[in-house]
């Protein structure tokens, strides 16, 4: 039997715990005596002619690898192919040209390492040019549906934890209330956990919606309690009382959330009289070493990724759940996005420990 060459690519926007993914592919290929043709840049390596890519070999990927943030295989998080902008202004749709970079490498599936977003993309290409493909969900939104955890949330919440570790004793020594911008984009997973694993008084979430004035309560009460200081964490897709969003416009038109730790900064000291400051975390949270979950996480879905390959079990990806890697099908998980359960156990603890989530 001819040997097999599976690729692999990572997509969307980087996080911590990429490269243990790839390590855990390389040598479980390698195992089974495939080769592993690592693509470069996301899609828009196969969109490149010739495709960019290279041959991963396992020599290169020791345990130091893993401890490495980021992706050794580039990633894109904009231009979608199938409406793709064109240095005109115009969009096109270049997914043919992503079919056929691909099968130019004679691959008999592919790994796409990717969030919802880069899934939809990735599935709507392996319909239209027959690609088989397996996903790895990695997310420090830990948006994706059908799965507990996603890789790099566990590093992005561990990094938002000791940020509030360090605001701590800088808001005890001047009195202050310190206000936490985190990422998160439309789901509230890493404020929510970072602030009770980091001993916020106050966390605001997307999912919540929340009043100045109940907010400037707590602090009082806080106040009120003998504590001259206090911790905020707010989610960056967290809108003023009446509904604006808080967004950045980057040079070429990318929109991004960003401000509105800024912006309740400032209504909380006119609120409380209390002085504040703002720190916008921002990409410190995708960016350093994997923690030891993400790099366990990484390695189990790595290895169950190219079982599935081996399995033939195509449009299908990798998920945590009960303790365990399991596969769902793909389509499941983009559609069952997820975010913050008001329910759920992580909003019931914060409520019960007194943590005011603004409303
Ligand atoms: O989806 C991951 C994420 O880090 C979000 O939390 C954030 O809103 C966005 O990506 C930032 O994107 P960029 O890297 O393009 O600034």
């Amino acid at each position: 039997m001819a040997k097999k060459r599976i690729g692999i690519l990572t997509s969307g926007g980087d996080c911590a715990g990429l490269n243990a993914a790839i390590r855990a592919v390389v040598h479980r290929a390698d195992l089974l005596g495939w080769e592993t043709v690592g693509i470069l840049d996301g899609t828009a390596g196969l969109m490149e002619s010739p495709p960019q890519y290279r041959i991963l070999s396992p020599n290169e990927f020791d345990g130091n690898i893993m401890r490495l943030g980021g992706t050794i295989l580039g990633t894109t998080n904009k231009g979608n192919p199938f409406a793709f902008p064109m240095p005109d202004g115009s969009r096109k749709d270049r997914s043919d040209e992503i079919v056929q970079g691909f099968h130019s490498l004679n691959l008999d599936g592919v790994i796409g390492i990717g969030g919802d977003g880069s899934f939809a993309i990735l599935k709507k290409l392996a319909e239209q040019g027959k690609i088989n493909m397996v996903g790895i969900p990695k997310t420090i939104d830990n948006d994706i549906g059908m799965t507990e955890t996603s890789v790099g949330f566990d590093t992005a919440v561990t990094v938002a934890t000791e940020a509030l570790d360090r605001l701590q004793p800088t808001a005890a020594s001047h009195d202050r209330v310190m206000v936490l911008e985190v990422m998160g984009r439309d789901a509230g997973h890493i404020a929510l956990a970072a602030g009770i694993a980091g001993g916020a008084d106050i966390i605001l979430i997307p999912e919540v919606n929340y009043s100045v004035e109940k907010i400037a309560e707590k602090i009082k009460n806080v106040k009120k309690s003998g504590r001259n200081f206090a911790l905020m964490v707010v989610s960056e897709a967290v809108k003023t009382p009446d509904g604006e969003k808080f967004q950045v416009t980057y040079h070429g038109g990318e929109k991004r959330y960003g401000g509105i730790g800024d912006y309740l900064s400032r209504e909380v000291a006119s609120a409380t009289g209390f002085e504040t400051r703002v720190t916008v975390l921002g990409h410190v949270q995708r960016g350093s070493s994997p923690t030891y979950n993400d790099r366990l996480l990484a390695s189990a879905f790595g290895v169950k990724a190219v079982d599935l390959i081996k399995e033939g079990k195509f449009g299908r990806m990798v998920a945590w759940q009960n303790r365990q890697v399991v596969d769902v099908a793909i389509e499941d998980a983009i559609a069952a996005y997820q975010q913050v359960d008001l329910n759920g156990t992580l909003v019931q603890t914060a409520r019960a420990l007194g943590i005011s989530l603004g409303d």
